[in-house]
């Protein structure tokens, strides 16, 4: 077999030594167009879950390689003068250039022919070769020549970086976030080698340009950093080698394969520096083309196999990748945070490390966000304890005169049944079990305004005396029983009205029974949906109208709240989102006229409902879909509702046409929150795919929402809310005198199963390399 590799960075090297150790008698040649020892850079990091594949796949490398690293526990975060320290992180630095001369011994050793100072332009000279490993890096000159194959998608970032290096020792991952008179500077740095640390300084194109750093060159930019970290660095120099200020490339490449030929590393997918994960990535590949090329009869089904398998890990770290880097770019939002949850946001940014995860880890840091959420609860006016404080899930909130006991929320969910817009007994069992289960603010489903305004003949509606004192018997049953608040969310259908209830056919038109349906436009949902008439002014007023007795009569129920329903696509966000108002008139256009209508309703709402209580609106903070809404749009939507007096921002996202294309994941809906919240300075609630009590805390403690909301988790648990107390000892959580003695049980159980699952864990994590290096260092005790 013969295998030509065209780059010798980490990538071809790896994949080099894997392949021959696989087949001693491969012809294998790495062509590297620098010299040997030449290489930018300076340190790679690695965590110690991928130094375990390396030791793995060839020891001989690994033992070399990690003689070489200098070890490391903590995450230190500096900001405004204080700095906070995370243990049990588990990393490794080493020089590239180190690792890739090791590399290349090892390959060499094993008969690997390296040649150096040849570029290739042209893959054609190994039309005799078996397999060619493209691993020529990110500015990849054959992805780039069969782009209509390979189709990658090059995505500039923002913020611009530089790589340098420092002779300062540093004894943890250092974040150094630097405010200047220009904007925000940020350092990250680590050690790799003794007397040897990478330094990649970030900042936004703005502050880039203010502090004047255009146009100069390596040595005076460096000057220039030096200068604004002049403080940290404590007389050490900063180190340049190609130390060129760029904007982080993320690519990512529709196909990894064609015919022999196959991408590698940053050639096929970069992931951002913040999460350290280039080089990783880079040899993991290496790794699992062995692997398929192992697994495999042929080279053509290897390489699908290396493709299929590969995909989704690579895909995980980009997602958490963008995630991290998404936050460094919008530092600015989180600039006036108390420090401690500032460091707590750096830390969670990217969702694997979560509030209960960094309290095993770093009970004293976690201790201290916990402190700084109390104290800002108290200084709203509660009587909180700051020093024994609760989990920030079980810290009070104010809308107006509405308190809540806690930041739990059941969203609103419709459930399909009701007649004639009436709810029945399953309505009353429902809230009412949702309400006794814990939680501190219960919505109702979307309630219609008119029987028109239905989405399916099951939604529940508020336009007669009869559904008035159902309501009434819900609320009441509510308030009498339990300490919940109850909203009322008031909605109409728009296009996606007289359609099927969910378990027929969600969205799908009724194919008898059905009523006309009223949008921004005549714009159906699916294209046999039927097809909305555009709404007239005398439309607009009946509707007005009937948002407002339906807020009266909501009022007469005794809601606490009342939240607009403007969001997935029924008639208010019709009018929001270009993608389905296409109007030519004021209610048309800009986002501040399609905003005009859902206005007018909130205003009209506003003046109705009594000023003591609070309003929210629910809106998509994004269509997903090519010429819709954004984040920024939402930014400017929600400070438009609240100049009209909202209280909170319910904030969802989609549903708005069918080839939207969501990304899904854990949580996927919180940067939206983070961003409204952050940028619009507006309260809000998150909600979407938050499944679990530590997500709702590692939410709020990171400032990314004041409320959260779950859905489907309370469909199948109403005591979410009563179970989390128990776990988190929020004592004081209201009960029911019926269910008390459930309670006591589940709190004292909690204790000791908490402590079990936390001994467990501990138990199970292996020591990190960092500790086992500082347990051989110490003196043996005397005996
Ligand atoms: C300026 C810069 C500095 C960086 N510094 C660091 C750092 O300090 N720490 C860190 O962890 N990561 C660093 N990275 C990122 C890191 O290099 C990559 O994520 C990782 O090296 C990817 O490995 P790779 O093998 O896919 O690509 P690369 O390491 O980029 O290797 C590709 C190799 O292919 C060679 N090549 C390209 N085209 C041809 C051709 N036509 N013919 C022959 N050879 C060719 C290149 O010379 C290069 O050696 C840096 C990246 C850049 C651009
Ligand atoms: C069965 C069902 C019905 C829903 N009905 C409504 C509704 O009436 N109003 C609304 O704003 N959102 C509604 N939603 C959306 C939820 O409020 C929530 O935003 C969504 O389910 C994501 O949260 P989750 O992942 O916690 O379920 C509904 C969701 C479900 C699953």
């Amino acid at each position: 077999m013969k295998v030509a590799i065209i780059g010798g960075g980490p990538a071809g090297l790896y994949s080099g030594i894997l392949l021959k150790k696989q087949r001693p008698e491969a012809e294998i040649t790495v062509y590297e167009r620098n010299r040997a020892d030449d290489t930018f850079g300076f340190g790679v990091v690695f965590s110690d879950a991928t130094l375990d594949n390396f030791e793995k796949y060839d020891p001989a490398s690994y033992r070399r390689i990690t003689q070489e690293f200098a070890y490391w526990d903590d995450i230190a975060v500096h900001f405004r003068g204080t700095v906070h320290r995370v243990g049990g992180n588990g990393f490794c630095g080493c020089s590239r250039r180190q690792l890739l001369l090791i590399l290349q011994e090892r390959a060499r050793e094993l008969g690997v022919k390296l040649i150096f100072e040849t570029e290739i332009d042209d893959e054609s000279r190994f039309a005799d070769a078996d397999l060619v490993v493209i691993a020529d890096g990110s500015n990849s000159r054959f992805r780039d020549k069969h782009a209509a194959h390979f189709q990658p998608e090059v995505d500039l970032r923002s913020n611009v970086f530089a790589w340098m290096g420092s002779t300062r020792p540093l004894d943890a991952f250092t974040f150094i976030f630097q405010e200047t008179e220009w904007g925000p500077f940020i350092a990250h740095a680590y050690q790799y080698e003794a007397g040897r640390s990478t330094w990649i300084f970030e900042t936004d194109p703005e502050t880039f340009k203010r502090a004047g750093l255009t146009g100069l060159n390596e040595k005076q930019s460096a000057d220039r950093m030096a200068e604004i970290f002049g403080w940290f660095l404590e007389g050490h120099p900063l180190l340049t080698n190609r130390s060129m200020w760029r904007n982080f490339p993320m690519i990512r490449s529709q196909r990894w394969v064609k015919d022999k030929m196959v991408l590698l590393g940053d050639a096929k997918a970069t992931a951002h520096f913040s999460i350290g994960s280039g080089t990783k990535l880079a040899m993991e590949d290496a790794i699992a083309l062995a692997d398929a090329m192992q697994a495999a009869p042929t080279v053509r089904d290897a390489l699908a196999l290396y493709e299929q398998g590969r995909r989704e890990e690579v895909e995980k770290t980009q997602h958490a990748a963008d995630v991290s880097l998404v936050w460094f770019e919008h530092v600015d939002r989180f600039w006036d945070f108390d420090p401690v949850q500032f460091a707590f946001g750096v830390m969670t940014r990217a969702k694997a490390i979560t509030y209960d995860n960094l309290t095993l880890r770093a009970p004293d840091f976690v201790g201290e966000v916990d402190k700084a959420f109390a104290r800002h609860v108290r200084d709203q006016g509660f009587d909180v304890d700051v020093e024994k404080p609760l989990t920030p899930m079980f810290q009070p909130f104010r809308l107006r005169e509405l308190t809540l006991a806690n930041r739990a929320v059941v969203s609103p969910m419709c459930m399909y049944s009701a007649e004639e817009g009436l709810p029945g007994d399953f309505h009353l069992v429902h809230y009412g079990s949702r309400a006794l289960g814990g939680a501190g603010l219960i919505f109702t489903e979307m309630t219609c305004v008119g029987r028109d305004a239905r989405i399916t003949p099951g939604c529940a509606g508020l336009w007669n005396d009869e559904q008035e004192a159902a309501w009434r018997r819900i609320v009441d049953f509510v308030h009498a029983n339990s300490a919940a608040k109850i909203c009322l969310q008031l909605g109409h259908a728009g296009r996606k009205g007289a359609t099927k209830l969910m378990w027929d056919g969600m969205d799908r038109p009724l194919e008898q029974g059905g009523w006309d349906v009223i949008s921004a436009s005549p714009v159906p949902y699916f294209p046999d949906s039927q097809v909305p008439r555009e709404m007239d002014r005398a439309a607009m007023d009946r509707v007005k109208s009937e948002f407002v007795a339906s807020a009266e009569r909501g009022e007469a129920c005794g809601f606490d709240m009342l939240e607009l329903h403007c969001a997935h696509g029924y008639l208010l966000a019709s009018f929001i989102s270009p993608l389905t108002n296409q109007r030519t008139d004021e209610y048309g256009g800009s986002l501040d006229s399609r905003l005009r209508y859902p206005l007018e309703i909130f205003e009209a709402l506003r003046s109705v409902w009594p000023s003591h209580k609070p309003m929210s609106v629910r809106i998509s903070a994004t269509d997903w879909a090519e010429g819709g809404i954004t984040g920024d749009d939402a930014v400017h939507v929600a400070r438009a509702f609240a100049e009209a007096g909202v209280d909170l921002v319910d904030v969802s996202t989609g549903q708005t046409t069918r080839d939207a294309q969501p990304v899904y994941g854990r949580m996927f809906q919180t940067p939206f929150s983070d961003q409204v919240r952050n940028e619009a300075r507006v309260a809000t609630m998150c909600v979407g795919n938050i499944t679990t009590a530590d997500q709702v805390n590692t939410i709020l403690a990171a400032g990314r929402a004041d409320l959260v909301a779950l859905g489907r988790p309370h469909l199948v648990d109403p005591g979410f809310t009563m179970r989390a107390a128990a776990w988190y000892g929020a004592g004081d959580i209201f009960c029911a005198p019926q269910y008390l003695p459930g309670k006591d049980q589940i709190f004292r159980n909690s204790v000791r199963d908490r402590q079990d699952l936390e001994d467990l864990k501990i138990k199970a994590k292996p020591k990190t390399r960092a500790e086992l290096k500082l347990e051989a260092t110490k003196p043996l005790a005397a005996e």
